[in-house]
């Protein structure tokens, strides 16, 4: 059974905080799934390559342009939400583990990191057909300005994706 603090069960909440070296092994199982990849199309060329995940991770984050969250779910490791800088326009990204999806964690989470990077206008990219990536994006204000066309890894050919923006 689980607590209620202010009307929500306490297993039940998201929240932030700044990764830690401990959640890589539970991020890198979400990046091999083979259903999240389609979805998120834009991936990496061998997301079963732990060297290079780890590599990658490593590296950004040492980066102190590219503020990462860890995303809690009731306390568990959820999935993560970062922003990065692309043509000198910022960026917003995550991913959220399958055995989560559904849960609103990604709206939720979205709404707090927004809150943590007050910086404006902020950007994000979802291939057309990310249905629940553009609905996360949309319940969080950003708007659709454009339509842009990439090779995307996880398809292994060139598809559509939308361009968001969060004035
Ligand atoms: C896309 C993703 C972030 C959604 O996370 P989530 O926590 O399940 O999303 P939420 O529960 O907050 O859902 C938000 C909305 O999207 C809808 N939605 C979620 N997944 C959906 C799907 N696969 N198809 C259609 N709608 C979907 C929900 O119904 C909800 O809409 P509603 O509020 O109108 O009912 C998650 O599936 C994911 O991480 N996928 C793999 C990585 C990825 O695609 N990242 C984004 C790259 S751009």
């Amino acid at each position: 059974m689980s607590k209620m603090i202010a009307g929500k069960h306490v297993n039940q909440v998201v929240q932030l905080r700044e990764v830690e070296v401990s959640d890589l092994p539970t991020f890198f199982e979400f990046h091999l799934d083979p259903e999240a990849n389609q979805m998120a199309a834009f991936t990496r060329k061998d997301p079963s390559n732990r060297e290079a995940f780890d590599r990658h991770w490593h590296k950004i984050l040492a980066d102190e342009s590219i503020p990462i969250q860890t995303i809690l779910f009731g306390g568990q490791v959820a999935g993560s939400v970062l922003s990065y800088v692309m043509d000198g326009e910022r960026e917003v990204s995550y991913w959220i583990g399958k055995a989560f999806w559904g849960r609103a964690i990604a709206t939720r989470a979205l709404a707090l990191y927004l809150d943590f990077i007050t910086e404006r206008p902020l950007y994000a990219r979802a291939a057309k057909d990310n249905l629940g990536s553009i609905r996360v994006l949309e319940k969080n204000g950003f708007k659709v300005i454009a339509t842009e066309k990439g090779f995307a890894n996880a398809r292994g050919k060139e598809i559509e994706e939308s361009v968001f923006i969060l004035d």
